[in-house]
């Protein structure tokens, strides 16, 4: 067998890694094993690679040197952020590793391009798309990130941006097809690099708060289209096939998402959703009273309930109160009262925030509930207790005209009895005003999540 064989049984090994591993992460159950196959095909490829190079005949020590430092850096700067950031702050990270993934994308075509004279048709095509994606997801995720981590989280929109778009697209169109028919000028490519990198900057920035989960994941599968262009353009069949899972996974994610928001994922790269474009305020809550309850009361509502339903929001994330809420439920269960947790798809800040979260404390997979299966439910429940939760339980998502309009919500308010547990008034992601709080039904329990959920499982004992 030759070397050559060799790293070709290797490559097919890693992308039959990546397949079964991305399976496995199917269930909860299998995901973390799911990623550690992944992780190991990775390893296996990049091994392949090394092997593959090093027989080349194009290496040098100053280019081995590059090399190392370059994955020393990025691995330790990856492993660092990945171990360091906080469960609540992941959208960020993704968006970040997002833009990493889609520039060093666009960043190998452009090398290859300025240094191969005589690209053939097809890999000039891979070269094109591959600068294009990587830089729109580059610039788009950087704005994202920022966004995300409320640096500015309303839309940004300004007079003639659509047009401004529209000039940059068709000039990295115009530009694109040259370098495809054949012209050789860096300075080509440079107006796509541009044009796209505007291209992203635009289509982020109008996006409001509420659709930033389906951006992100978008974004995602940009990275993976960007990497599978790469993989064209080095004939490396890892990269096509790991940026191909990459890109059609985070596709699928990204139309489940957009379904689950009622939204058509062209409209929010269009720009202008999830914004309250048409500008009519969401009244009720701003009107009515507030009625606040005392930990001991909601005790007492709790205790002689006879069907609870858990609605987790990103306070509880915030607040690290998953196995607080744990106790709670099972203090209440040993008095055979019935609880579930009724989850959102985009409860929290990333997709599935709220499984992982609640298995981590180890909440049994069978009481985590989807959206449609629990909503029915919610008329015949004694109590909602709805913790640290707020745009997804909001009913002026059923009219139009507002920031959360159209999108699918837990139906808390058709429960006999709703108890809320936040901080204070304050809105969501989403930046509006929350009429579930001023049901006549609903009693807020002002308290950080986790502390008041320790103060009612400490009144829940005693009643
Ligand atoms: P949000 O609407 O963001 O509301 C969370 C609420 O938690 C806030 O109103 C806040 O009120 C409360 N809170 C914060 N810290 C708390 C603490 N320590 N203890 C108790 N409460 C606390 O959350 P949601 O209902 O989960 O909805 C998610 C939102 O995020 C949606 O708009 C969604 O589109 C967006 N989003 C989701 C994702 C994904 S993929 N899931 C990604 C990005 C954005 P107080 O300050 O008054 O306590």
């Amino acid at each position: 067998m030759t070397v050559q064989d060799g790293v070709r049984l290797a490559s097919l090994f890693g992308a039959a890694c990546f397949v079964l591993g991305l399976h496995m992460m199917n269930s909860p159950a299998t995901a973390r094993r799911g990623n550690q196959l992944s992780a190991f095909g990775m390893l296996v490829a990049v091994i392949a690679v090394l092997v593959q190079v090093s027989h080349g005949g194009t290496m040098n020590a100053t280019r081995w040197l590059v090399l190392a430092c370059g994955a020393l850096i990025g691995g330790a700067v990856g492993l660092y952020s990945a171990r360091s950031v906080a469960m609540t702050s992941m959208p960020q990270l993704v968006s970040l590793f997002n833009a990493v993934g889609g520039g060093a994308a666009a960043l190998i075509a452009v090398a290859d391009y300025h240094h191969d004279t005589h690209l053939s048709g097809g890999v000039a095509t891979a070269s094109v798309l591959d600068v294009l994606i990587g830089c729109i997801t580059f610039s788009g995720s950087l704005v994202a990130a920022a966004k995300l981590q409320g640096y500015f989280s309303q839309p940004v929109t300004f007079p003639g941006a659509k047009a401004v778009s529209a000039i940059l697209a068709l000039a990295s169109v115009a530009a694109g097809i040259d370098v495809i028919a054949g012209a050789h000028n860096i300075w080509i490519l440079v107006i796509v690099v541009l044009a796209a990198t505007g291209i992203g900057i635009l289509m982020v920035l109008p996006i409001g708060g509420a659709d930033m989960p389906v951006v992100i994941s978008l974004l995602n599968a940009f990275t993976g289209t960007a990497v599978a262009m790469a993989g064209f353009v080095l004939e490396n069949a890892t990269l096509t096939i790991a940026g191909a899972l990459v890109g059609a996974s985070g596709g699928i994610l990204t139309k489940l998402m957009a379904d689950a928001m009622n939204r058509s994922v062209l409209s929010i790269i269009a720009g202008g959703f999830g914004t309250g474009a048409s500008g009519i305020e969401v009244s009720g809550a701003g009107g009515g009273s507030v009625r606040s309850i005392a930990v001991d009361d909601a005790a007492l509502q709790l205790v002689y309930a006879s069907k609870v339903i858990v609605v987790p929001g990103y306070g509880l994330a915030a607040a690290q109160a998953q196995h607080a809420v744990r106790e709670l439920a099972e203090l209440l269960e040993a008095r055979g009262i019935e609880v579930s947790y009724a989850i959102h798809p985009v409860a929290g800040r990333m997709p599935g925030h709220m499984n992982v979260l609640l298995a981590e404390a180890n909440v049994p997979y069978d009481q985590l509930r989807e959206m449609d299966d629990i909503n029915p439910e919610f008329d015949r429940t004694d109590v909602a207790l709805v913790i640290g939760a707020n745009d997804v339980t909001n009913p002026a998502a059923r009219r139009p005209g507002n920031a959360v309009s159209g999108m699918p919500i837990l139906d808390v308010d058709r429960a006999r009895s709703i108890i809320v547990i936040k901080r204070s008034m304050a809105s969501g992601y989403a930046g509006i005003d929350n009429e579930l709080y001023t049901d006549p039904k609903t009693s807020m329990l002002f308290a950080d999540a986790k502390k008041g959920l320790a103060e009612l499982v400490a009144a829940a004992k005693v009643v």
